[in-house]
């Protein structure tokens, strides 16, 4: 069996995991309570931010036991093989029905906060009745001290590129049950945005 368990992957792809499943799915758990004692009204609206967000949104959603509407957002901001954020560009497709709705915008990973400056402008610009957002990972970036944060944080993280539950390289790895490091890129010498 490989280091990431179940998977098809050989082992020296990854370099190491950050965050295990079973940590995962007990933070889970634990952030889908706060959100919903926390919650300011009685139905919420979350809103996904794809692709990224897919397998968090799914685990997420199905421990908050109050009535929820999901909807999905998408945005690029790694094309390919970028391993640094080339800047959030949210589709044509946020939905357009979010005045008066209490939204938590759900993505996977929280690194410039780019993705959710972007996001809280467009859905704040629909009237929200309020607007929270919950974040699995939170990278370590101490040069962005005013970056756009979350009210929910799953794990914060050091500022490496992670892949597995739903965060990819170039499109692979989303399926990994695990929070890895690959053993093959790391962001060091990058020029950071
Ligand atoms: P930000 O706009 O720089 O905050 O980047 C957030 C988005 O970039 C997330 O929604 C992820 O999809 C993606 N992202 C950031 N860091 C990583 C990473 O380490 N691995 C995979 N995707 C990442
Ligand atoms: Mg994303």
């Amino acid at each position: 069996m490989g280091i990431a368990g179940e998977t098809t992957l050989t082992d020296g792809e990854i370099a190491r995991i950050v965050v295990d499943r079973r940590r995962i799915a007990r933070r889970v758990s634990e952030l889908a309570e706060e959100i919903v004692e926390t919650r300011p009204g009685a139905e919420l609206t979350v809103v996904g931010v794809l692709t990224g967000a897919l397998v968090f949104l799914a685990d997420l959603v199905r421990r908050i036991p109050c009535p929820l509407r999901v909807r999905t957002v998408t945005v690029q901001s790694y094309p390919g093989e970028a391993i640094r954020s080339r800047g959030a560009t949210v589709g044509l497709d946020l939905p357009s029905d979010l005045a008066d709705r209490h939204v938590l915008l759900v993505d996977d990973i929280l690194d410039s906060g780019d993705t959710l400056k972007a996001l809280r402008s467009g859905v704040r610009a629909q009237g929200p009745a309020s607007l929270r957002a919950c974040v699995l990972l939170r990278k370590d970036r101490p040069l962005l001290p005013d970056r756009t944060d979350a009210e929910f944080v799953g794990f914060d993280v050091p500022d490496e590129f992670l892949v597995g539950y739903g965060l990819d390289f170039d499109g692979l790895y989303r399926n990994l049950p695990d929070v890895c490091v690959l053993s093959r890129h790391t962001p060091a010498g990058e020029t950071r945005p």
